[in-house]
């Protein structure tokens, strides 16, 4: 499993965060791990330090991974087909992907992590989602949702579009939203609808220690 596409229940609910985390404990375990972000919008060059590249960049261990992290970047915060346009750029599925999977050719026994933008169905291109970067690249995936009121329906839909792309569910994790139900009990509410997908809980701190989840991700990666 050298490549681990990393999608969520939608925008702003944790896919950077339990990247970063991630990345962390599987370093800690001795894994090779590299992280790649096909397009960033809402990107500020003056202020890049807060972005998902220079987040996953300093989960890395290496501040200048960025530009490597993100080759296409764009300042507007919308859509990513529409702030490319806004910059006379048009996105193309296909260059993304080939990068994709040079960057995951690069790594010999480890995981490329690919963090989409916003959720599984979010446009990247005026004609593509999300879904179907995942199904050019055959990926497995890690779903992250939120843990607000209404998550369920968000993560049983996404379950099932990735599912109708015959799309292995690598795990779903489960970040704490602000202002939300006992997480326990919503997670617990959840797990009997996932039909398998193990569901890991990242409860709302500075930094999450995903042990677990990096243990069940390296036990796959390394099952024959
Ligand atoms: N479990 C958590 N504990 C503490 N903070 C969290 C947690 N989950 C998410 N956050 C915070 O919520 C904010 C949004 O999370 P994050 O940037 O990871 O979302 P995202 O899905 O990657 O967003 P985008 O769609 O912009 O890529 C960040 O400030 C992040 O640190
Ligand atoms: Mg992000």
């Amino acid at each position: 499993m050298p490549t681990l596409f990393v999608t969520g229940t939608g925008t702003d609910i944790g896919k950077t965060y339990v990247s970063c985390a991630l990345i962390r404990a599987l370093k800690a375990r001795g894994a090779v791990v590299d992280a790649f972000k096909p397009v960033v919008s809402g990107f500020d060059p003056k202020d890049a330090a807060g972005s998902d590249p220079a987040r996953l960049a300093s989960a890395l261990g290496d501040p200048g991974a960025l530009f490597r992290i993100a080759p296409r970047r764009y300042r507007a915060p919308l859509s990513p087909n529409i702030a490319a346009r806004l910059e006379g750029q048009t996105l193309v599925l296909g260059d993304m992907v080939i990068d994709a999977v040079a960057r995951a050719a690069e790594i010999r026994n480890g995981l490329l992590l690919v963090e989409g933008a916003g959720g599984v169905m979010s446009p990247l291109t005026d004609s593509e989602t999300n879904l179907d970067m995942i199904t050019a690249l055959g990926a497995p995936v890690l779903l992250v949702a939120g843990s607000h009121l209404g998550t369920i329906s968000h993560v049983l839909t996404a379950l099932v579009a990735l599912r109708a792309v015959k799309t292995e569910i690598a795990a779903v994790v489960m970040s704490e939203s602000l202002d939300a139900p006992d997480l326990a009990q919503t997670a617990q509410a959840l797990a009997s609808f996932l039909d398998g997908a193990p569901l890991f809980l990242a409860p709302r701190a500075e930094s999450w220690d995903a042990g677990a989840l990096a243990d069940h991700l390296l036990t796959k990666t390394r099952a024959p």
